[in-house]
């Protein structure tokens, strides 16, 4: 789709603009609730009893945008003006819900998505993957990524962002892990929790999604995840719980799937009885595009808003609800408690007290945000013999770069994700076309590198040819290949081994030259037959829109790799637990039994005793660390582990000191160990820093489904300190006395 004239744009983004009533200032004692002295919930409940019942339905069904929007009409939504929809809608957008203007409510504008605007007609910011940034372990980088991405969202006239992707990476081929923060559950909150708190710090609502256990592309509305209650409180589930806590996002976004047979949007278990009963959520719940399937089953089984229609075939939350409301079928009071949500997140999150207003970007600035993230995330895997970094004191006289288009771009992640990059598709006419069109950001690696290295010469080779890249290769001091796997929502990778001649091009270029160097730009985990024959390979992942510069500031040295994996890489497709994706997408209805349970990524790996090629939590450094003084002790309830670092090399750089507990066999965990807790520290060469971690005690539990409770084994556990899962430097003892408690005790 063509991008349209920003002067036609801002037009269109204020046009939206102005239907949103702007709430009153002052404390009126006609708008009391109006006063920002109040509490949410007080604010909340004083709007609600000066509404209709018309006007709570209003809240909880929404619009999609565009050419969708043709198909509704009087006879669709009684009473609909398609016109004025039209008009107001930001076209291009995830969604719209209407405003109550006479009470000062104003209208939810909704955008996709977790690494930046997403809108076929807007160019905006993209930040690297979610899987990327997660890679940074510091959610000090994801919050200021969130941040920036809820400032493009405001400034472009939106104020719900359909961000926080933090399902598990439970399927290494699952399309969607470049969305999400990786395969463990405390590592994912974090890094989610970083990227929520930093959009709504704008003043707008983020979701966290998908809810729950959306594990794989293929089939996902037809798959039912069959997992028993324990294991997934102890993965999946227990993501989100510590995002929610960690974030407090205004809106959950419940899944395509089924759960244990039943749609994830009228999971009564996980949403009445899970989110907002065992984990207090305050927040709404918004179903995902065409995840709806009823009205009264919905409403009652939790959903708290339709969205997006008309991706649903029925307005299940439209008329039908009203009706369902008048038969009781779905109590008064249950739609009370859906607007009362969705009116608690509106008013806790600025969204009524902080009108958008749609405004200049400052692009240069957050292109420079999005770069700092991509340099403190990608991962170092390999460096042989020093070959990196390509220090320009010791620049290598000829260098050939060779595929994915490195003269001009770097990839992206495809679907409701990807962003419009500023300058356009810089490779267009790629991918299977239309929403799946593939997105390379043009931000070109070579011309980077070429700033970079003045005194080198660049020679670019497609990488088409097997025996044209060799060549080019033979012809150069250094070559670097750059290769690709380019994922996308609504498919999951065929396999993970490199499409095309890509591991073909390796080889040949790896015997022709000596120095060969790898730049992996991929959604997730991919296979490299290739590993032992080149000097060093860059996890790229998908970098965002200074990708090329951030990948040369690292391969050049400007910038110290400090990335760790937030997945594991097998070494086959055989040391996974499928090893290949189960379904169809079309056809009938089918269920994944997980059988795996809690034992996701490299937990299976310890548990099967599989060496993976690159182990969770690797990442190299341009230094050297020793990591000691690991001690652990509780003290009332917590437990604490301490730890120092010190910077043993000769340049500055980070740490990740990664704390792993491995139970007694008594406490029955799922696999031998958890990571339960981690530190990132910067640190000057000669320089020691120290890190209390604070040990959340579900991170040392089972959940025991009969009482509801998690349940801590006595024993003797052994506590690991280590540069990355399969790197341990010290380990230390700890005796836990047994205990019970439920995530409602640990809010109190
Ligand atoms: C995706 C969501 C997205 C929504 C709105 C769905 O297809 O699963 O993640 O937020 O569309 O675009």
């Amino acid at each position: 789709m063509k991008t349209l004239h920003a002067s036609l744009l801002a037009t269109a983004v204020s046009l939206a603009l102005c239907t949103a009533a702007p709430p009153l200032l002052a404390a009126g004692s006609a708008q009391p609730w109006m006063d920002k002295a109040r509490t949410s919930a007080q604010r909340t409940e004083l709007v609600l009893k000066a509404m209709t019942l018309e006007e709570k339905l209003l809240l909880l069904f929404g619009y999609a945008s565009g050419d969708q929007l043709a198909q509704i009409d009087a006879s669709v939504i009684p009473g609909v003006n398609t016109r004025e929809l039209k008009a107001t809608v930001i076209p291009g957008s995830a969604g719209y819900i209407p405003g109550i203007p006479r009470l000062g409510i104003p209208a939810q504008f909704q955008t996709d998505a977790s690494i930046g605007v997403r809108n076929p007609y807007l160019e905006r910011t993209s930040l690297p993957s979610s899987l990327a940034t997660a890679a940074s372990w510091d959610p000090r980088v994801t919050e200021a990524g969130g941040k920036m991405i809820g400032l493009e969202a405001r400034l472009s006239g939106f104020n719900v962002m359909l961000a926080g992707g933090v399902n598990l990476a439970r399927e290494a081929q699952n399309g969607r892990n470049f969305e999400y923060t990786g395969e463990d559950p405390l590592l994912a909150a974090e890094m989610g929790a970083g990227l929520i708190r930093g959009v709504q710090a704008n003043h707008i609502i983020s979701t966290v999604k998908h809810y729950l256990i959306n594990a794989q592309e293929t089939g996902r509305t037809l798959v039912s995840a069959q997992i028993s209650e324990p294991a997934l409180r102890m993965s999946d589930a227990l993501a989100f719980e510590l995002a929610i806590e960690k974030s407090s996002p205004g809106s959950v976004m419940c899944s395509y799937n089924r759960i244990n047979d039943v749609y994830a949007c009228q999971n009564d278990k996980w949403q009445n009885g899970v989110l907002k009963g065992d984990w207090g959520y305050k927040g709404y719940v918004m179903s995902d595009w065409g995840a709806v399937h009823s009205t009264v089953q919905d409403a009652n089984g939790g959903l708290d808003q339709q969205s997006g229609f008309p991706f649903d075939k029925v307005p299940y939350f439209a008329a039908p609800l009203k009706d369902a409301v008048a038969d009781g079928s779905v109590p008064k009071a249950r739609i009370d408690d859906m607007a009362r949500r969705i009116l608690w997140a509106m008013f806790d999150k600025g969204v009524v007290d902080h009108p958008i207003k749609a405004g200049a970007i400052d692009y240069a600035a957050h292109a420079l945000i999005s770069q700092a993230a991509a340099e403190q995330s990608l991962v170092l895997l390999k460096n042989e013999a020093g070959m990196l970094p390509l220090a320009p004191s010791a620049a290598p006289k000829r260098v050939a770069i060779i595929g994915s288009y490195a003269d001009k771009a770097v990839l992206s992640g495809g679907g409701s994700a990807v962003v419009t990059p500023i300058g356009g598709n810089a490779v267009p006419g790629l991918g299977p076309g239309g929403w799946l069109t593939q997105v390379w950001e043009p931000s070109s690696p070579m011309k980077a590198l070429q700033q970079q290295l003045p005194a080198t010469q660049f020679a670019f080779d497609a990488g088409t040819h097997v025996d044209a890249a060799a060549k080019a290769a033979a012809a150069a001091d250094v070559a670097i290949v750059f290769v690709h796997q380019w994922t996308a929502e609504s498919l999951d990778a065929p396999s993970l081994s490199l499409g095309g001649n890509q591991d073909a091009v390796v080889s040949a270029v790896a015997k022709a030259n000596p120095n060969t160097v790898v730049v992996v730009e991929s959604g997730g985990a991919v296979l490299m037959p290739w590993h032992k024959d080149v000097k060093a390979i860059l996890a790229a992942f998908y970098p965002g829109a200074r990708g090329g510069e951030a990948i040369t500031r690292l391969l050049t040295g400007a910038v110290n790799p400090s990335g760790r994996l937030p997945l594991t890489f097998p070494a086959s497709a055989d040391q996974l637990v499928r090893p290949k994706i189960t379904g169809k997408s079309e056809g009938p209805l089918f269920t994944v039994r997980y059988t795996e349970g809690a034992a996701v990524g490299y937990k299976w790996f310890d548990l099967q005793g599989h060496k993976p090629l690159y182990a969770f939590g690797h990442g190299l450094s341009y230094t050297s660390f020793e990591l000691g003084g690991l001690q652990a002790s509780q003290a009332k309830a917590q437990v604490t582990v301490k730890f120092s670092v010190k910077n043993t090399g000769k340049r500055e750089g980070a740490s990740v000191g990664q704390v792993y507990i491995r139970a007694p066999h008594s406490a029955k965990w799922e696999a031998p160990r958890r990571l339960v807790g981690f530190d990132k520290l910067k640190l000057k060469p000669g320089e020691t820093g120290t890190s209390a971690v604070k040990i959340d005690p579900r991170l040392l539990a089972t959940f025991d489904e009969a009482t509801g409770q998690w349940v801590i084994a006595p024993g003797t556990y052994e506590v690991q300190l280590g540069a990355g899962s399969d790197d341990i430097r010290a380990t230390t003892k700890l005796s836990l006395a047994g205990r019970r408690f439920t995530s409602a005790q640990l809010r109190r």
